[in-house]
């Protein structure tokens, strides 16, 4: 019977592809948390409990003991400098504890993009191709969710400001990446490297005109330069050290970072990824409350 284990499953997309494992039966689910007394709810399922914290490698080599099949979920240590050490203690473990296959979630095009943190992940998509243990690699790109982040105060206000340009984005349902990642596992595709997107590429404008459609609230999309941005966030209120981060996330859809289109969730998963109109019209009040 195979092994599976997750790290982070105390956090979102964690928990859900655990769960997602416990329902396929596909074998022995260990779900793996700083913190695993907030994982009461996965051990009812089925799942056993392990406590691993990528800061904390004593935990990793006792965690991943046995383990056939591990998924390294990237942490939330953005910008903190932290990152890709802690990821580099992870497959340092998963190779000295003679883990089967890795998986881990990057990012989109890791290697040309003007995202702050994409040398995270390209500096643990090398570091887990050097320990030579199979892997897939799951090239996620940004969440649909992402966009409660910027469209309540835009629909607010009825304006987006925005250094995009014309840059498109194939935005993808958080539960479209829990279900590629639960599938990796499962089918453990040799040494690839996948990029999960929704089912189409849209610019600012596009988008804004779907959320208005779907919210009933006019949206006008305002262009400004990455300067302009920077700016109105400061302005805004919003914390110094972040600013550039988000501002990147422009800057790289400007620049075509993020245009790239698969069908890499569909064949993992056998169903089609789930549009981004999909979300604005199941989250329309959520969108204008928040
Ligand atoms: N593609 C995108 O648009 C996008 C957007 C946001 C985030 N992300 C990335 O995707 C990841 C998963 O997304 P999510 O929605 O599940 O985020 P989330 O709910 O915020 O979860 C954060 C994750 O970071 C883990 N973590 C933090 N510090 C850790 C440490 N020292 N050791 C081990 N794990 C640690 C947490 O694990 P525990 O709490 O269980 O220990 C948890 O799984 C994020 O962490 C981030 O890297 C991608």
């Amino acid at each position: 019977m195979t092994t599976f284990l997750v790290t982070g499953a105390n956090g979102k997309l964690g928990r859900h592809v655990t769960q997602l494992l416990l329902e396929a039966n596909a074998g022995t689910v260990i779900a793996a948390s700083r913190d695993t007394a907030k994982l009461a709810d996965l051990a009812a399922k089925g799942a056993e409990l392990r406590r691993a914290d990528f800061d904390d490698p004593a935990s990793l080599a006792e965690a991943f003991k046995g383990v056939d099949r591990l998924l390294i979920i990237a942490t939330d240590s953005l910008g903190s400098g932290q990152r890709l050490r802690q990821h580099k203690a992870a497959v340092a473990a998963a190779k000295a504890a003679a883990v089967g296959h890795i998986v881990y979630t990057s990012m989109v095009k890791p290697e040309t993009s003007a995202v702050t943190f994409a040398g995270d992940h390209l500096g643990t998509e090398e570091a887990i191709k050097a320990t030579g243990v199979p892997y897939t690699l799951l090239r996620n790109s940004s969440y649909q969710e992402n966009l409660f982040l910027s469209l309540p105060s835009a629909l607010k206000s009825g304006q987006w400001y925005s250094s995009a340009g014309d840059g498109r984005i194939p935005y993808i349902a958080h539960a479209d990446c829990a279900r590629a990642a639960a599938a990796a596992l499962i089918k453990a595709p040799l040494n690839q490297t996948l990029t999960l997107t929704g089912p189409e590429l849209l610019t600012t404008q596009e988008i804004a005109a779907q959320a208005s459609e779907a919210t009933g609230k006019p949206l006008a999309v305002i262009p400004v330069t990455d300067e302009q941005l920077a700016e109105g966030m400061a302005h805004a209120g919003l914390p110094e050290a972040i600013i550039p981060m988000v501002v990147s996330l422009d800057t790289n859809t400007r620049q075509g970072g993020f245009d790239i289109l698969t069908d890499d969730v569909e064949a993992l998963t056998g169903r089609k990824p789930s549009p981004l109109k999909a979300f604005l019209d199941a989250n329309a009040s959520a969108l204008m409350a928040s």
